[in-house]
């Protein structure tokens, strides 16, 4: 391992970008938004955004990251232009944020590995007493990013890439059996019809922003996430591929976790698909209900571990948002890295208490706290930073960086770091679209639905 470190090779790239990719945003985020989004129709939004917008981002942020072997702001500052790091600056701020009410969502789900353990499927019905206690769910987010902390003050190499290594495949293949389950109960088709039949009568600007917002956040991009985890790519890796990789891996899976989510509702729903708009508690309330219809000891298993496999995809998750953090405070201002995991941690914790508290516990955080408007609705402190951090600040990251590579760094530039470790590249295709992308289109629509969705989102004013 180099003086920052590398990952040892180009699979353990790809499994910890991966990895920082899927997490709670895939399993938790996705199956949430798209019954809000009304269903198929934003399926088919999101994934035309993650491939034609997001893709290019990725790469983007990668080039930069391997270019200049820096985190999100030493980046920028090292290909000359310091005027262009508040990009990454405002990088490190919404990272904080989303780790912020992260860590809350993680410590839910942290809490349910016992409640399984224990074949408490019930836990169900009690999800908005569960949330409530937040001395209890508060006590694991604690111990959730007290861990996160302990690993990203070892360093990125080490236990990041081992981890996936192992963890992923399971995940996938255990999702899968779920999958097949959940299809052979009664009313699963009506779920699967929700899920995958488009009705585009549903497509409402609204959703347009949250399938942008859903996309840059369970990919991992606008904020550098990736430009620090470039930082460790080796020079002979191919970019290009690593990201289109990335890619399929992370919408494969938050696809996969919507054909175990929505035949579920079916079933649950008696076919009405009554209760899939239910927002953030949705996978809660769903899943274990599928754990106690296989019920008994095998449910408890099967419970147990899916929770545990959900909290190890999770702290790949919060593993890279704190990473960038500190990757700036221990390039830049020469803290010492295990020192910085900790500070940084306990801050981000703190500032994450009004999302912890905001699920009932305290009235103010949870709903009369803000002016935000989402359509007109009042809503609670950790909608309010999600969509803040996700459907705001990170596709207004993810045009500036764009619009950086292209216009200040230069095209010519970005496509000689592409073209390494990447025979081929040059005329090829991808090239063009990607420069295109680059160039033009990412920045123009990600400009155009960032204004979209200020106006929209916190000051109730609908343009489209
Ligand atoms: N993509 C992760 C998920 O889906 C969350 C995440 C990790 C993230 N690192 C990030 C989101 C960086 C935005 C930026 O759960």
């Amino acid at each position: 391992m180099g003086a920052r470190g590398n990952f040892s090779s180009k699979m353990g790239f790809i499994l910890a970008a991966a990895g920082s990719a899927v997490g709670l945003g895939n399993i938790w985020g996705f199956p949430f938004e798209v019954g809000q989004g009304g269903g198929a129709a934003f399926v088919v939004v999101y994934l035309i955004f993650c491939f034609i917008l997001c893709y290019p981002v990725m790469v983007t942020e990668i080039a930069i990251g391997r270019k200049t072997q820096k985190n999100a702001v030493g980046a920028f500052n090292d290909l000359g232009f310091r005027k262009w790091n508040f990009v990454g600056k405002l990088g490190i701020f919404s990272g904080v944020l989303i780790l912020s009410f992260y860590n809350v969502i993680a410590g839910w789900a942290f809490g349910y590995i016992f409640e399984m353990v224990a074949g408490n499927f019930s836990i169900a019905d009690q999800f908005g007493e569960y949330i409530k206690n937040v001395f209890k769910v508060g006590s694991y987010g604690l111990i959730f990013m007290g861990v996160t902390a302990f690993v990203v003050s070892k360093g990125v190499s080490g236990g990041i890439e081992r981890a996936a290594k192992l963890l992923m495949p399971t995940l996938i293949i255990m999702m899968i059996i779920i999958v097949g389950y959940a299809m052979t109960l009664p009313n699963a088709l009506d779920g699967l019809k929700f899920y995958l039949v488009p009705d585009f009568s549903k497509l409402t600007p609204s959703v347009l922003y949250n399938a942008m917002g859903q996309a840059f956040f369970s990919l991992s991009l606008g904020m550098g996430a990736l430009i620090t985890y470039g930082s460790y790519v080796n020079k002979n890796d191919n970019i290009v591929s690593s990201a289109a990789l990335i890619t399929l891996t992370d919408v494969g899976i938050a696809l996969l976790a919507g054909l175990m989510i929505f035949p579920l509702i079916g079933f649950m729903s008696g076919g009405t698909m009554e209760g899939a708009g239910s927002g953030p508690g949705l996978i809660f309330v769903t899943l274990p209900e599928i754990f106690g219809e296989i019920g008994g000891a095998l449910g408890a298993i099967t419970g147990t571990l899916f929770f545990t496999l959900l909290c190890f995809a999770a702290l790949t998750s919060t593993v890279s948002l704190l990473e960038v953090p500190i990757s700036y405070v221990v390039d830049e201002l020469k803290i010492r890295r295990k020192r910085a995991a900790w500070i940084v941690a306990t801050v981000i914790f703190i500032i994450g208490i009004p999302s912890l508290i905001g699920n009932g516990y305290s009235d103010f955080f949870s709903t009369a706290f803000t002016t935000y408007k989402d359509g007109g609705i009042d809503t609670d402190f950790l909608s309010f930073v999600g969509a803040l951090a996700n459907d705001t600040i990170l596709p207004l990251g993810g045009c500036m960086i764009a619009f950086f590579a292209a216009h200040v760094w230069k095209k010519h530039n970005l496509d000689e770091e592409l073209a390494q470790g990447a025979p081929g590249y040059k005329g090829s295709f991808v090239q063009k679209y990607l420069n295109f992308a680059i160039g033009y289109f990412a920045p123009i629509v990600l400009a155009v639905v960032f204004v979209f969705t200020v106006l929209f989102k916190f000051f109730g004013i609908q343009i489209l």
